[in-house]
């Protein structure tokens, strides 16, 4: 036997007779870029189909809810204002006692999620944007940094360097006098001297110079490629150290695509070598040493 509506009219008659409801329980507000919502529990044997009437001190108003949640929506001024919240359930015309006071003042307790940022290097400095969350469409609010009034504080560092501060009201700025092809990375904190609850945006860096690592990468890559090819059709024609002639043509073969893996790490291993500060971060210079005639003949020779 199902014993639920059996329960659930046990419920409903210890209302209508006790005429009374428990009130509810463990008020608590999720308030994130001033999308504020209410939660509570149902007081213990609150029965179900319960709405609850949610009001503030002044009594000029009270909303309802169906559920055991309500998004608030204020005013633009009264995002400034401390509200004195109580829920109160209610069922079959009766009204449970309110609940415990929970207080609220919007612009003090929301909290504000983190900026994002675009970065660009522009030779000796870097552009960087700042894109700021974007407060509930009904609050009233249009710019979240400009309703607080304060500047933004930029952190900014070499990668593995010491943190320099930097403070601007802007949007949108630039970072002056920075040195040529290093990537440097930068933080920002809306640091809201009225509300602690903000989370800075995480790090993001960028090269100073126009020339992206990964071109020159591609480049290096490509140029070794041809010259590799370059030298392997000087062998086949027998420019330079010939083949043996006795070798059959399927050996042949077999045997270019060895010499090509072979040739290729002495090439890399003679770069290598002759470059010690060598750094995947910091190629401008490397299209220049490709020029190296040292490292294409050592090259040559171990290869021959
Ligand atoms: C609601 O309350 C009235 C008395 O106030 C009672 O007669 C009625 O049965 C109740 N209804 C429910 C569904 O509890
Ligand atoms: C709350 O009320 C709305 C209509 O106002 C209804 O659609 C919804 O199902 C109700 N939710 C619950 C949990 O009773
Ligand atoms: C009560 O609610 C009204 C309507 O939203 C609001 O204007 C007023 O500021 C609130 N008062 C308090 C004391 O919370
Ligand atoms: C910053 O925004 C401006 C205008 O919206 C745009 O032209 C520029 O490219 C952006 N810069 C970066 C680094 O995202
Ligand atoms: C902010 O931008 C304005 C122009 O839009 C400029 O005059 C001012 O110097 C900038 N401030 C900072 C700190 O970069």
């Amino acid at each position: 036997m199902n014993l639920f509506p059996l329960v659930l009219y046990l419920l409903s008659l210890l209302v209508s007779v006790l005429g009374s409801l428990p009130a509810p329980v463990n008020l608590k507000i999720t308030s994130v870029n001033f999308h504020h919502v209410l939660h509570w529990d149902p007081g213990p044997g609150t029965p179900p189909g319960t709405v609850y009437k949610i009001s503030n001190r002044s009594k000029e108003r009270d909303w309802r809810s169906n559920e055991t949640s309500f998004k608030l929506k204020f005013k633009l001024h009264a995002q400034r204002e401390t509200h004195v919240l109580t829920v109160q359930a209610s069922y079959n015309e009766t009204l449970s006692p309110e609940s415990e006071k929970f207080f609220f003042t919007p612009y003090l307790d929301t909290k504000i999620t983190s900026p994002k940022l675009s970065l660009a290097g522009c030779g000796d400095c870097i552009h960087i944007n700042i894109t700021i969350p974007k407060a509930d469409k009904r609050s009233g609010i249009d710019d979240i940094k400009n309703f607080y009034g304060d500047d933004f504080l930029i952190l900014w560092k070499k990668r593995n360097g010491k943190e320099t501060p930097y403070s601007t009201e802007n949007k949108s700025f630039t970072l002056p006098n920075l040195k040529r092809g290093v990537e440097y990375c930068v933080r920002v904190h809306m640091n809201f001297h009225l509300n602690p609850n903000t989370e800075p945006s995480a790090w993001e860096c960028a090269f100073t110079s126009i020339v992206e690592p990964r071109r020159v990468a591609a480049l290096l890559f490509l140029v070794l490629g041809a010259v590799t090819v370059f030298i392997l059709f000087l062998q086949y024609t027998g420019f330079i150290c010939k083949l043996k002639k006795t070798m059959p043509r399927g050996l042949v073969v077999r045997n270019l695509s060895i010499y090509l893996s072979i040739y290729l790490s002495i090439y890399l291993s003679i770069y290598l070598s002759i470059m010690p500060n060598y750094s995947f971060k910091d190629l401008s210079g490397l299209l220049d040493r490709i020029t190296n005639k040292h490292a294409h003949l050592a090259a040559f020779s171990i290869y021959c």
